[in-house]
């Protein structure tokens, strides 16, 4: 199997390059990745060396790049992953994410089509498509995409690009809509490592409105396997949500991340909301647990610990994107780009 994964130096994406290697040790892996500001080559030292690994700069939107990429690479599937992730930037500024996440896509599924093998093309989206839940109810396959931020709405764009691929032209395509992820290597802009971050630092910790908006959150690596596993078993066309049962109103993730590291609570900052904020995501996972067999294997109660404990040990990670150094990274290590 030779699997390309685009955005495999983010968050999740590197996550998954570390867990295929692991769990498919067998297979090649080619990762691309543009390495935005959101992109860390040094998420991926301890891949590196791996003969089963490529890492190949480039940009999705540049079509010849993918093509090159395609054809040099001839892969047997694609997890696709690249996107513009965060959505209090695409409130500031929505082109890179329409750029990106919208018009990236479709040249991947473009180029992927006109390779004329057959290729599975495994779509990473989110819950976010769904848009907003009261107090009760979750998101499942079926619910009427209804996004409200500009991220989503770009995200909701691709997935309805990927589906036209498969009506149109019977590409075999997957999808997957997961809640919010939390582990290593997330970027310190996201409630979790941000939150990390400024307690270790005694900074304030900024907390949107009331705080009682409620997420769903999953340790990263039970994303990396529902991943697989839809890869795997999962029915061409098909949507699959991923979620982890684990909702959380955000000023208590704070307090428990506080209580943690024995800082005090008042550390937090209540400040103004986020514009168009969603007040309740929470995933119906139940078809992908009932036809695939997938079913997180870690709780929070362990993974959150675990996940702060990595934070803590990893400071120095923590620190070099706060002060821009991870940039210089890849020209260290592969000279000029
Ligand atoms: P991230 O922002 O941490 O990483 C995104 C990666 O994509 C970076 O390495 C970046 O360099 C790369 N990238 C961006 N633009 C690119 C381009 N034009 N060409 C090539 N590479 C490019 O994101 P993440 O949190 O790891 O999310 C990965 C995917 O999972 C995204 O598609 C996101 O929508 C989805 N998702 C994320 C979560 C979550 O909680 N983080 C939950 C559900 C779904
Ligand atoms: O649900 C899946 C989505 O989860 C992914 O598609 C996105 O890529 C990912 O970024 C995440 O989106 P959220 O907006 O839910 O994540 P974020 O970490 O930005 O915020 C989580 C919650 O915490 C949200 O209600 C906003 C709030 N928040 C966030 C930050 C950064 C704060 O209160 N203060 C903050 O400083």
């Amino acid at each position: 199997m030779k699997l390309l994964v685009t955005g495999g130096a983010g968050f999740i994406g590197s996550n998954l390059v570390h867990f295929l290697l692991r769990e498919r040790p067998e297979w090649k892996i080619i990762n691309l990745d543009a390495l935005t500001y959101a992109g860390n080559l040094e998420n991926l030292i301890a891949a590196e060396g791996n003969p089963n690994y490529t890492f190949v700069h480039e940009d999705i939107t540049d079509q010849k790049a993918v093509q090159n990429t395609v054809e040099e690479h001839a892969p047997d599937a694609v997890m696709h992953l690249a996107a513009e992730s965060h959505v209090d930037r695409s409130i500031l500024d929505a082109g890179a994410f329409i750029k990106t996440n919208v018009l990236g896509t479709q040249i991947l599924l473009d180029t992927v089509r006109n390779c004329k093998r057959d290729v599975r093309f495994l779509h990473v989206s989110t819950d976010e498509v769904y848009g907003t839940l009261g107090k009760t109810g979750y998101f499942t396959e079926s619910t009427p995409l209804a996004p409200n931020s500009p991220y989503s709405a770009s995200k909701a764009a691709s997935d309805m690009l990927v589906r036209a691929a498969k009506e149109t032209h019977g590409m075999d395509v997957v999808t997957t809509r997961c809640s919010n992820n939390y582990g290593p290597y997330q970027f310190p802009e996201k409630l979790i490592p941000l939150m990390i971050a400024n307690s270790l630092e005694d900074k304030k910790l900024p907390v949107y409105g009331d705080g009682m908006q409620v997420r769903d959150w999953l340790y990263v690596e039970d994303h990396c396997r529902a991943l697989l596993t839809v890869l795997e078993k999962g029915v061409s066309g098909e949507v699959y949500n991923i979620g982890g049962h684990n909702e959380w109103p955000n000023i208590e993730i704070v307090k428990l991340i506080l209580k943690n590291l024995d800082k005090p609570e008042s550390l937090i900052e209540y400040v103004a909301d986020r514009l168009g904020h969603d007040r309740r995501y929470a995933i119906d996972a139940s078809k992908i647990e009932r036809e695939l067999g997938w079913t997180p294997s870690h709780t929070f109660e362990q993974a959150l610990p675990l996940t702060i404990q990595w934070y803590l040990e990893n400071r120095e990670w923590t620190d070099r994107i706060r002060s821009g150094a991870y940039q210089e990274y890849y020209e260290t290590q592969y000279g000029n780009r």
